[in-house]
């Protein structure tokens, strides 16, 4: 059988609903899984800090029954010149399941062309696929459901907003950008979402107005204005994105039982109030809870 690779949310693009509810029931049964993934190794490599996705990760893989294997990227021969092929290769002898926080999408591609055991993303340049999927875990908690709802992500059009655009349009949910023109999300990924969007009922559109871009949301999230290895300076990153900050103003449009929503790390302050953050509206604690769950949905899916 073909092993299935988890890079992009696209990668979920037929099965996305599916994983959505069974992280929802792996949530109701934890403690009580048996062990699924027995004798599976997920070997866990990091370019980049983390600290949800690494422990979600190693929780998530040890209470399936399987073993997390962390590798800290400095650590590898491939940072003395070991080609990203071999690597890839021997890796794949050895483990079960490769998770891989990249700095640049392309190796990440390229270890996903050469590992013949699923590769799964923990977020690139490009996206940050199980992020998504933990946040629409939160959602179809919160809502009750996804389809018809309007979700407005404000600030820095990043990876974490190219990954929400591709969830959006798959799942019937009408999600508005609200950038500074400067900083809008990468063009391919919007005109291709916007695409699968048209199919399923939706939208994927943008709009440089906050304030008019929140009205009537259900959902509004932000992350943070400087990306991990983005060259932005902080002055200028401060003066672009102020009025693209998640702020009770921008809260008071939006429907009166919208949640506010943040994928973490978060810099109260910029992005975010502190009033916002840790307000009745905000599930970001909910969201970092959820990685768990979904992480244990997609291992499942891909390493059983
Ligand atoms: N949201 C998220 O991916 O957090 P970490 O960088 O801590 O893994
Ligand atoms: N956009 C952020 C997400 C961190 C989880 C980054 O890439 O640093």
């Amino acid at each position: 059988m073909k092993k299935r690779d988890l890079i992009s949310v696209l990668d979920m693009k037929d099965d996305m609903p599916e994983l959505i509810d069974l992280a929802i029931k792996l949530k109701s049964e934890r403690g009580r899984h048996g062990a699924p993934l027995e004798g599976k190794t997920l070997a866990m490599i990091f370019e980049k800090p983390s600290t949800r996705t690494r422990i979600s990760f190693g929780v998530a893989i040890s209470e399936l029954g399987g073993n997390p294997l962390y590798i800290s990227s400095s650590e590898l021969q491939m940072g003395r010149g070991e080609t990203v092929e071999d690597t890839a290769k021997v890796m794949s002898s050895l483990v079960h399941g490769i998770m891989y926080r990249a700095l640049d999408y392309k190796i990440m591609d390229e270890v996903g062309l050469h590992a013949t055991v699923p590769v799964i993303s923990g977020l690139d340049n490009l996206e940050h696929p199980c992020q998504a999927l933990a946040d629409m875990v939160t959602v179809k908690e919160k809502k009750g459901k996804l389809k018809g709802l309007k979700f407005v992500f404000l600030g820095d059009g990043n990876n974490v907003c190219n990954s929400l655009m591709y969830a959006c349009a798959i799942l019937g949910i009408d999600m508005v950008v609200a950038c500074p023109a400067v900083r809008m999300p990468n063009a391919e990924i919007m005109l291709k979402a916007s695409r699968i969007a048209d199919e399923n009922g939706c939208s994927i559109s943008a709009n440089v107005e906050p304030l008019e871009a929140c009205r009537d949301a259900d959902v509004l999230y932000t992350d943070t204005w400087i990306s991990m290895g983005d060259t932005i300076p902080r002055e200028d990153a401060l003066r672009i994105f102020r009025k693209y900050q998640l702020n009770s103003e921008l809260l008071s449009v939006a429907k009166k039982d919208c949640i506010a929503m943040h994928c973490l790390p978060a810099h109260r302050g910029e992005e975010i109030t502190a009033e916002v953050i840790d307000g009745p509206q905000s599930v970001v604690f909910d969201q970092a809870e959820n990685r768990l769950h979904a992480q244990k949905a997609i291992l499942y899916k891909l390493l059983k």
